[in-house]
Protein backbone atom coordinates (compact mmCIF):
# COMPACT_ATOMS: atom_id res chain seq x y z
CA UNK A 1 0.00 0.00 0.00
CA UNK A 2 1.79 3.69 -1.15
CA UNK A 3 0.45 7.15 0.70
CA UNK A 4 -0.72 9.88 -0.70
CA UNK A 5 -0.90 13.17 1.01
CA UNK A 6 -4.09 15.56 -0.26
CA UNK A 7 -4.92 18.85 0.73
CA UNK A 8 -7.98 18.55 2.75
CA UNK A 9 -8.53 21.97 3.56
CA UNK A 10 -7.16 25.65 3.76
CA UNK A 11 -7.46 28.31 6.02
CA UNK A 12 -6.10 32.02 6.49
CA UNK A 13 -5.83 35.25 8.68
CA UNK A 14 -4.86 38.56 7.61
CA UNK A 15 -4.40 41.00 10.10
CA UNK A 16 -7.17 43.74 10.27
CA UNK A 17 -4.52 46.86 9.49
CA UNK A 18 -4.19 47.97 5.71
CA UNK A 19 -1.35 49.84 4.58
CA UNK A 20 -1.93 51.53 1.23
CA UNK A 21 0.52 53.44 -1.18
CA UNK A 22 -1.02 56.42 0.02
CA UNK A 23 -0.02 56.32 3.33
CA UNK A 24 3.76 55.05 2.27
CA UNK A 25 3.64 57.66 0.33
CA UNK A 26 3.61 59.61 3.30
CA UNK A 27 6.39 57.96 4.91
CA UNK A 28 9.19 57.21 2.50
CA UNK A 29 10.11 59.21 -1.18
CA UNK A 30 7.75 57.10 -3.18
CA UNK A 31 4.42 57.60 -5.48
CA UNK A 32 1.86 54.72 -6.00
CA UNK A 33 2.41 54.86 -9.46
CA UNK A 34 6.34 53.39 -9.15
CA UNK A 35 4.81 50.51 -6.53
CA UNK A 36 2.21 49.57 -8.66
CA UNK A 37 4.46 49.76 -11.82
CA UNK A 38 7.55 47.90 -9.83
CA UNK A 39 5.84 45.62 -7.80
CA UNK A 40 2.14 45.11 -8.72
CA UNK A 41 1.10 45.88 -5.12
CA UNK A 42 -1.78 48.60 -4.23
CA UNK A 43 -2.45 48.01 -0.35
CA UNK A 44 -1.25 45.08 2.42
CA UNK A 45 -1.87 44.31 5.57
CA UNK A 46 -0.31 44.99 8.65
CA UNK A 47 -0.49 42.72 11.72
CA UNK A 48 -0.89 45.02 14.95
CA UNK A 49 2.09 45.55 17.89
CA UNK A 50 1.27 43.15 20.33
CA UNK A 51 0.09 40.56 17.35
CA UNK A 52 2.29 37.94 16.82
CA UNK A 53 3.09 35.46 13.85
CA UNK A 54 1.78 32.62 16.37
CA UNK A 55 -1.36 34.62 16.80
CA UNK A 56 -1.67 34.93 13.36
CA UNK A 57 -0.70 31.02 12.46
CA UNK A 58 -3.31 30.25 14.52
CA UNK A 59 -6.06 32.20 13.51
CA UNK A 60 -5.25 30.32 9.78
CA UNK A 61 -4.79 26.87 11.69
CA UNK A 62 -8.13 27.28 13.16
CA UNK A 63 -10.15 28.11 9.94
CA UNK A 64 -8.15 25.28 7.95
CA UNK A 65 -9.68 22.72 10.83
CA UNK A 66 -12.92 24.19 10.78
CA UNK A 67 -13.16 23.96 6.98
CA UNK A 68 -12.21 19.92 7.24
CA UNK A 69 -14.61 19.69 9.88
CA UNK A 70 -11.19 18.12 12.15
CA UNK A 71 -11.26 18.25 15.38
CA UNK A 72 -7.41 19.72 17.01
CA UNK A 73 -7.29 16.33 17.91
CA UNK A 74 -7.11 14.59 14.94
CA UNK A 75 -3.69 16.28 14.01
CA UNK A 76 -0.83 14.58 14.64
CA UNK A 77 1.53 17.16 13.67
CA UNK A 78 2.17 20.80 12.77
CA UNK A 79 5.18 22.52 10.51
CA UNK A 80 5.35 26.29 10.08
CA UNK A 81 7.08 28.15 7.78
CA UNK A 82 8.09 31.12 9.18
CA UNK A 83 11.18 33.74 9.13
CA UNK A 84 9.28 36.20 11.79
CA UNK A 85 8.95 33.83 14.27
CA UNK A 86 7.45 34.89 17.61
CA UNK A 87 10.56 33.67 20.06
CA UNK A 88 14.21 32.86 18.99
CA UNK A 89 12.82 30.02 20.54
CA UNK A 90 10.09 27.71 21.59
CA UNK A 91 9.19 27.66 17.54
CA UNK A 92 5.93 29.34 16.05
CA UNK A 93 4.33 25.05 15.45
CA UNK A 94 4.42 24.29 19.30
CA UNK A 95 2.89 27.66 20.19
CA UNK A 96 0.01 27.10 17.96
CA UNK A 97 0.00 22.92 19.28
CA UNK A 98 0.22 24.05 22.68
CA UNK A 99 -2.81 26.83 22.15
CA UNK A 100 -5.05 24.41 19.63
CA UNK A 101 -4.91 21.72 22.25
CA UNK A 102 -4.00 19.35 19.66
CA UNK A 103 -2.34 16.20 21.66
CA UNK A 104 1.94 15.68 21.66
CA UNK A 105 3.08 14.81 17.84
CA UNK A 106 5.60 16.35 15.91
CA UNK A 107 5.70 20.54 15.39
CA UNK A 108 8.73 22.18 14.45
CA UNK A 109 9.22 25.33 12.24
CA UNK A 110 10.95 25.56 8.50
CA UNK A 111 12.82 28.30 7.68
CA UNK A 112 13.66 28.42 3.80
CA UNK A 113 11.77 32.17 3.76
CA UNK A 114 9.69 33.07 0.55
CA UNK A 115 10.12 29.61 -0.29
CA UNK A 116 9.14 28.21 3.56
CA UNK A 117 5.73 27.11 2.58
CA UNK A 118 6.76 24.98 -0.55
CA UNK A 119 9.79 23.47 1.86
CA UNK A 120 7.26 22.42 4.36
CA UNK A 121 4.58 20.86 1.96
CA UNK A 122 7.40 18.80 0.77
CA UNK A 123 8.43 17.87 4.59
CA UNK A 124 5.15 17.57 5.41
CA UNK A 125 4.21 15.04 2.40
CA UNK A 126 7.36 13.09 2.93
CA UNK A 127 6.07 12.33 6.44
CA UNK A 128 2.77 11.42 5.12
CA UNK A 129 4.18 9.16 2.33
CA UNK A 130 6.16 7.66 4.95
CA UNK A 131 3.05 6.74 7.12
CA UNK A 132 4.78 8.77 10.24
CA UNK A 133 1.86 11.44 10.42
CA UNK A 134 -2.07 11.15 9.11
CA UNK A 135 -3.28 15.03 9.67
CA UNK A 136 -0.68 17.81 9.32
CA UNK A 137 -1.02 21.08 9.57
CA UNK A 138 1.09 23.23 7.56
CA UNK A 139 1.18 26.68 7.96
CA UNK A 140 3.20 30.12 6.44
CA UNK A 141 2.94 32.96 8.91
CA UNK A 142 5.12 35.80 8.93
CA UNK A 143 5.28 39.26 10.99
CA UNK A 144 7.46 40.53 8.11
CA UNK A 145 6.82 43.96 8.96
CA UNK A 146 8.68 43.57 12.20
CA UNK A 147 12.03 43.44 9.99
CA UNK A 148 11.23 46.23 7.90
CA UNK A 149 13.48 49.52 8.02
CA UNK A 150 10.63 52.03 7.61
CA UNK A 151 12.37 54.50 6.32
CA UNK A 152 14.30 51.84 3.34
CA UNK A 153 11.95 52.83 0.47
CA UNK A 154 13.26 49.47 -1.12
CA UNK A 155 11.76 47.65 0.80
CA UNK A 156 8.83 48.81 3.14
CA UNK A 157 6.88 49.15 0.32
CA UNK A 158 6.90 45.11 -0.80
CA UNK A 159 6.89 43.58 2.52
CA UNK A 160 3.46 42.82 4.74
CA UNK A 161 1.66 40.07 7.46
CA UNK A 162 -0.24 37.40 7.15
CA UNK A 163 -0.82 34.05 7.79
CA UNK A 164 -2.53 30.88 5.63
CA UNK A 165 -2.89 26.98 6.37
CA UNK A 166 -3.80 23.88 4.86
CA UNK A 167 -4.27 20.62 6.57
CA UNK A 168 -2.71 17.47 4.51
CA UNK A 169 -3.97 14.12 4.92
CA UNK A 170 -2.85 10.62 4.19
CA UNK A 171 -5.01 8.82 1.89
CA UNK A 172 -4.09 5.12 0.21
CA UNK A 173 -2.80 5.78 -3.49
CA UNK A 174 -5.24 4.88 -5.91
CA UNK A 175 -3.87 1.90 -8.31
CA UNK A 176 -6.76 1.27 -10.30
CA UNK A 177 -6.19 4.88 -12.13
CA UNK A 178 -4.71 4.26 -15.64
CA UNK A 179 -2.79 7.64 -15.52
CA UNK A 180 -1.85 8.47 -11.85
CA UNK A 181 -2.01 12.22 -12.24
CA UNK A 182 -5.48 12.08 -12.21
CA UNK A 183 -5.31 10.94 -8.63
CA UNK A 184 -5.85 13.95 -5.63
CA UNK A 185 -2.52 14.43 -3.98
CA UNK A 186 0.75 16.20 -4.42
CA UNK A 187 2.49 14.41 -7.18
CA UNK A 188 6.09 16.17 -6.52
CA UNK A 189 7.94 18.56 -5.27
CA UNK A 190 11.09 20.13 -5.87
CA UNK A 191 13.21 22.25 -4.15
CA UNK A 192 16.53 24.08 -4.36
CA UNK A 193 18.72 26.43 -2.62
CA UNK A 194 21.98 28.65 -3.91
CA UNK A 195 23.96 29.53 -0.52
CA UNK A 196 26.29 31.26 -2.36
CA UNK A 197 23.70 34.08 -3.40
CA UNK A 198 22.52 34.29 0.03
CA UNK A 199 23.69 38.00 0.85
CA UNK A 200 21.36 39.42 -2.39
CA UNK A 201 18.70 39.07 0.29
CA UNK A 202 19.50 39.05 3.83
CA UNK A 203 18.65 40.67 7.33
CA UNK A 204 21.36 43.42 8.91
CA UNK A 205 21.43 40.76 12.05
CA UNK A 206 20.49 37.79 13.70
CA UNK A 207 21.26 35.93 16.98
CA UNK A 208 24.44 34.76 16.92
CA UNK A 209 25.83 38.01 15.46
CA UNK A 210 24.56 41.18 16.34
CA UNK A 211 22.20 39.59 18.52
CA UNK A 212 19.07 41.65 17.71
CA UNK A 213 16.94 40.92 14.48
CA UNK A 214 17.98 43.66 11.99
CA UNK A 215 16.11 44.37 9.01
CA UNK A 216 15.71 42.88 5.79
CA UNK A 217 18.25 44.50 2.96
CA UNK A 218 17.65 43.27 -0.82
CA UNK A 219 19.62 44.11 -4.08
CA UNK A 220 16.45 43.93 -5.91
CA UNK A 221 17.29 44.04 -9.14
CA UNK A 222 19.54 41.00 -8.88
CA UNK A 223 16.97 38.92 -7.09
CA UNK A 224 14.69 39.97 -9.89
CA UNK A 225 16.74 38.38 -12.29
CA UNK A 226 17.29 34.81 -10.53
CA UNK A 227 13.46 35.10 -9.75
CA UNK A 228 12.56 34.96 -13.30
CA UNK A 229 15.21 32.20 -14.35
CA UNK A 230 14.75 29.87 -11.54
CA UNK A 231 11.01 30.08 -11.55
CA UNK A 232 11.38 29.29 -15.41
CA UNK A 233 13.96 26.50 -14.32
CA UNK A 234 11.84 24.64 -11.31
CA UNK A 235 8.39 24.78 -13.45
CA UNK A 236 9.93 23.39 -16.62
CA UNK A 237 11.53 20.71 -14.20
CA UNK A 238 8.06 19.63 -12.83
CA UNK A 239 6.04 19.59 -15.83
CA UNK A 240 8.97 17.24 -17.31
CA UNK A 241 8.86 15.15 -14.48
CA UNK A 242 5.71 14.22 -14.15
CA UNK A 243 5.96 14.20 -17.85
CA UNK A 244 2.91 16.72 -18.59
CA UNK A 245 2.68 20.14 -20.14
CA UNK A 246 1.35 23.86 -19.09
CA UNK A 247 -1.77 22.38 -21.06
CA UNK A 248 -2.86 19.66 -17.86
CA UNK A 249 -2.19 23.18 -15.60
CA UNK A 250 -5.34 24.23 -14.44
CA UNK A 251 -3.99 27.34 -12.02
CA UNK A 252 -0.41 28.29 -11.35
CA UNK A 253 -0.12 29.38 -7.59
CA UNK A 254 3.16 31.07 -7.72
CA UNK A 255 4.81 33.09 -4.58
CA UNK A 256 3.41 36.49 -4.74
CA UNK A 257 6.87 39.17 -4.91
CA UNK A 258 5.95 41.10 -7.92
CA UNK A 259 3.62 40.85 -10.79
CA UNK A 260 6.50 41.03 -13.59
CA UNK A 261 8.00 38.01 -12.08
CA UNK A 262 4.72 35.86 -11.90
CA UNK A 263 3.70 37.30 -15.82
CA UNK A 264 6.93 36.22 -16.95
CA UNK A 265 6.70 32.71 -15.75
CA UNK A 266 3.03 32.64 -16.94
CA UNK A 267 4.37 33.27 -20.47
CA UNK A 268 7.30 30.89 -19.97
CA UNK A 269 4.32 28.45 -19.35
CA UNK A 270 2.26 29.72 -22.21
CA UNK A 271 -0.41 30.48 -19.84
CA UNK A 272 -3.43 33.28 -19.59
CA UNK A 273 -3.34 35.13 -16.90
CA UNK A 274 -6.78 34.31 -15.80
CA UNK A 275 -5.34 30.68 -14.90
CA UNK A 276 -2.81 32.77 -12.43
CA UNK A 277 -4.06 33.65 -8.46
CA UNK A 278 -2.74 36.83 -7.77
CA UNK A 279 -3.17 38.11 -4.40
CA UNK A 280 -0.06 40.96 -4.63
CA UNK A 281 -2.71 43.59 -5.26
CA UNK A 282 -4.07 42.94 -2.17
CA UNK A 283 -1.47 41.51 0.47
CA UNK A 284 1.84 42.61 -0.56
CA UNK A 285 4.80 39.97 0.08
CA UNK A 286 4.14 37.99 2.72
CA UNK A 287 6.94 35.62 2.35
CA UNK A 288 6.44 31.89 3.79
CA UNK A 289 2.15 33.03 4.16
CA UNK A 290 1.76 34.47 0.62
CA UNK A 291 1.00 30.77 -1.11
CA UNK A 292 -1.09 29.45 1.42
CA UNK A 293 -3.15 32.75 1.86
CA UNK A 294 -3.47 32.86 -2.34
CA UNK A 295 -4.56 29.08 -2.23
CA UNK A 296 -7.08 30.04 0.79
CA UNK A 297 -8.48 32.72 -1.06
CA UNK A 298 -9.01 30.92 -4.41
CA UNK A 299 -10.24 28.10 -2.45
CA UNK A 300 -13.07 30.24 -0.92
CA UNK A 301 -13.60 32.42 -3.58
CA UNK A 302 -14.47 29.03 -5.64
CA UNK A 303 -12.14 29.79 -8.82
CA UNK A 304 -10.19 26.37 -7.39
CA UNK A 305 -12.10 23.89 -7.65
CA UNK A 306 -11.73 19.65 -6.30
CA UNK A 307 -10.22 17.93 -9.14
CA UNK A 308 -8.17 20.79 -10.57
CA UNK A 309 -3.94 20.67 -11.38
CA UNK A 310 -2.50 23.05 -9.18
CA UNK A 311 1.60 24.36 -10.30
CA UNK A 312 2.86 26.03 -7.24
CA UNK A 313 6.35 27.66 -7.11
CA UNK A 314 8.18 30.17 -5.41
CA UNK A 315 11.59 31.81 -4.78
CA UNK A 316 13.00 33.71 -1.74
CA UNK A 317 16.47 34.80 0.32
CA UNK A 318 18.91 31.91 0.61
CA UNK A 319 18.69 31.91 -2.21
CA UNK A 320 16.11 29.21 -2.22
CA UNK A 321 13.13 28.40 -5.04
CA UNK A 322 10.60 25.23 -5.54
CA UNK A 323 7.99 23.99 -6.82
CA UNK A 324 4.88 21.69 -6.04
CA UNK A 325 2.52 19.43 -8.76
CA UNK A 326 -0.57 19.12 -6.99
CA UNK A 327 -4.14 17.63 -7.95
CA UNK A 328 -6.68 19.34 -5.55
O1 LIG B 1 10.02 37.46 -2.17
C1 LIG B 1 11.39 37.27 -2.17
C2 LIG B 1 11.95 37.53 -3.49
N1 LIG B 1 11.94 38.93 -3.76
C3 LIG B 1 11.71 39.34 -4.98
O2 LIG B 1 11.40 38.54 -5.82
C4 LIG B 1 11.86 40.79 -5.27
C5 LIG B 1 12.59 40.94 -6.57
N2 LIG B 1 12.80 42.31 -6.97
C6 LIG B 1 11.80 43.15 -7.31
O3 LIG B 1 10.64 42.83 -7.17
C7 LIG B 1 12.17 44.46 -7.93
O4 LIG B 1 13.55 44.49 -8.20
C8 LIG B 1 11.80 45.69 -7.04
C9 LIG B 1 10.30 45.88 -7.00
C10 LIG B 1 12.33 45.48 -5.63
C11 LIG B 1 12.41 46.95 -7.61
O5 LIG B 1 12.03 47.12 -8.98
P1 LIG B 1 13.12 47.45 -10.09
O6 LIG B 1 12.39 47.68 -11.34
O7 LIG B 1 14.12 46.32 -10.08
O8 LIG B 1 13.73 48.79 -9.59
P2 LIG B 1 15.25 49.12 -9.20
O9 LIG B 1 15.62 48.45 -7.92
O10 LIG B 1 16.08 48.89 -10.38
O11 LIG B 1 15.14 50.68 -8.94
C12 LIG B 1 14.79 51.60 -9.97
C13 LIG B 1 14.79 52.99 -9.39
C14 LIG B 1 16.05 53.32 -8.61
O12 LIG B 1 16.39 54.66 -8.87
P3 LIG B 1 17.55 55.00 -9.94
O13 LIG B 1 18.78 54.33 -9.41
O14 LIG B 1 17.09 54.41 -11.24
O15 LIG B 1 17.58 56.47 -9.91
C15 LIG B 1 15.60 53.21 -7.18
O16 LIG B 1 16.35 54.01 -6.29
O17 LIG B 1 13.69 53.15 -8.49
C16 LIG B 1 14.18 53.69 -7.25
N3 LIG B 1 13.34 53.18 -6.18
C17 LIG B 1 12.16 53.75 -5.84
N4 LIG B 1 11.51 54.83 -6.31
C18 LIG B 1 10.32 55.12 -5.76
C19 LIG B 1 13.54 52.09 -5.39
N5 LIG B 1 12.51 51.93 -4.55
C20 LIG B 1 11.64 52.94 -4.81
C21 LIG B 1 10.40 53.33 -4.27
N6 LIG B 1 9.77 54.41 -4.78
N7 LIG B 1 9.78 52.62 -3.28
Amino acid sequence: MSLTSIILSTGSYLPSKILTNADLEKMVDTTDEWITQRSGIKHRHIAGENETTGDMALHAARKALENAKLDPQDIDGIIVATTTPDRTFPSVAVKVQGDLGVKPGLAFDVQAVCTGFVYALTVADNFIKMGQAKNILVIGAEKMSSLLDWTDRTTCVLFADGAGAVILQAKETDDTLSNKLDGQGIHSTHLYANGSKRELLQTTGGVSTTGGNGVIEMQGREVFKYAVSYMADVVAETLAYNGITSADIDWLVPHQANIRIIESTAKKLNMSMDQVVVTLDHHGNTSAASIPLALDEAVQGGKIKRGQMLLIEAMGGGLTWGAALVRY
